[in-house]
């Protein structure tokens, strides 16, 4: 049996440009040699494609039987790449179009939640032209939390604690979207939750973020190396299955496919479960939670990955089935 071609993209015009390298490094290290012919595809950040230096494989078939994208952020995990593979007919791994840039805006995703019944966070929406700091504590106090609609890796986000800050971090959340989050700040433990199928979806054993910093941010994700993880989380167990359901109807929520991690924040006064965001790209490196919650659970990170395969070709499959026309 001839092997399948995976097209691995990395790289990408996205502030995760690094981390994508070291993620997509990581899914090439566990793709099966027997089962799976990687093909390797670099996007610099300007950018261009070029065939990866990562892993040339010399003589490789330029045929590309499925894409997996391991690019986060704009232009990766927003659906625009995705929005390039349904024009080429290709499969790929992950969220489409729609549940990609769906739950990469802050708005839209609180939306869709909230439309389901789906707890999320109090907020309100600024645009650029005119934010309002007075407007925002007046609705929700102090502190709170500012973030660009359309970004990651916790890039222009901060904790305002008082007026002028809060009046700094939403000038620079203004510098990365023109559309920016304002939000309540959750006092209390932030987990996250890795869940993979397509229709009906599973959802992994939870893990606790214990930030090293007043919350998890660029530099606590990924210069510090000083954030702790826990899996299982240091939580009742009622609380861990209500966040496990709660991730599962969040994917669904926004329609996603293949893999989503979903993060939350319990408020440590109420011990109420707040849904944040759904990563639909999460991390992939050898540290990262997506791939150590299914390793936790029994799942290995190289049969994830050829799992997250199958469940591209899948919905290819039955996409294709579908009609465009009488
Ligand atoms: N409302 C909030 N209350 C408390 N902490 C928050 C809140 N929103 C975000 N955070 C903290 O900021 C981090 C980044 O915010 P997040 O919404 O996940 O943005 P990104 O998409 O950049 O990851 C979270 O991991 C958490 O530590
Ligand atoms: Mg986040």
């Amino acid at each position: 049996m001839s092997r399948l071609r995976v097209a691995v993209v990395h790289g990408g015009r996205s502030g995760e440009h690094e981390i994508s390298l070291r993620s997509a490094r990581a899914v090439l290290d566990h793709l099966d040699p027997d089962r799976f012919e990687a093909v390797p595809l670099f996007i610099d950040k300007q950018g261009q494609w070029h065939p990866s230096p990562i892993l040339p494989e010399p003589g490789a078939n330029s045929g590309i039987d499925v894409i997996f994208p391991v690019l986060h952020g704009t232009f990766g995990e927003d659906g625009t790449i995705q929005g390039l593979f349904e024009m080429a007919g290709l499969p790929y791994v992950g969220a489409g179009v729609f549940s990609s840039s769906a739950s990469m805006d802050k708005e839209h995703f609180k939306r869709l939640c909230a439309e389901r019944g789906l707890p999320v966070i109090d907020y309100l929406v600024q645009h650029a032209a005119a934010l309002d700091p007075g407007a925002a504590i007046a609705r929700f106090g102090l502190p709170l939390f500012v973030k660009p609609a359309n970004l990651g890796s916790s890039v222009g986000i901060a904790k305002a604690h008082d007026r002028d800050e809060l009046a700094a971090a939403l000038a620079d959340a203004a510098r990365y979207d023109t559309k920016v989050i304002v939000e309540r700040a959750i006092l209390g433990q932030e987990l996250e939750c890795a869940v993979l199928g397509n229709d009906r979806p599973a959802a992994a054993t939870p893990c606790e973020i214990l930030p090293s910093k007043e919350f998890y941010d660029y530099e606590d994700k990924y210069l510090l190396d000083k954030a702790r993880t826990l899996i299982p989380p240091n939580l009742p167990e009622e609380t861990i299955q209500e966040v496990r359901r709660l991730a599962v109807a969040c994917f669904l929520a926004v329609e996603c496919s293949g893999m989503g991690r979903v993060d939350f924040l319990i408020e440590k006064a109420t011990g109420k479960v707040f849904i944040n965001e759904i990563n639909t790209i999460p991390g992939f490196t050898s540290i990262s939670m997506y791939p150590k919650m299914w390793e936790h659970d029994g799942l290995s990170f190289a049969a994830l990955v050829e799992r997250l395969i199958e469940l591209a070709l899948e919905r290819h499959a039955l996409r294709q089935s579908l009609r465009y026309e009488l």
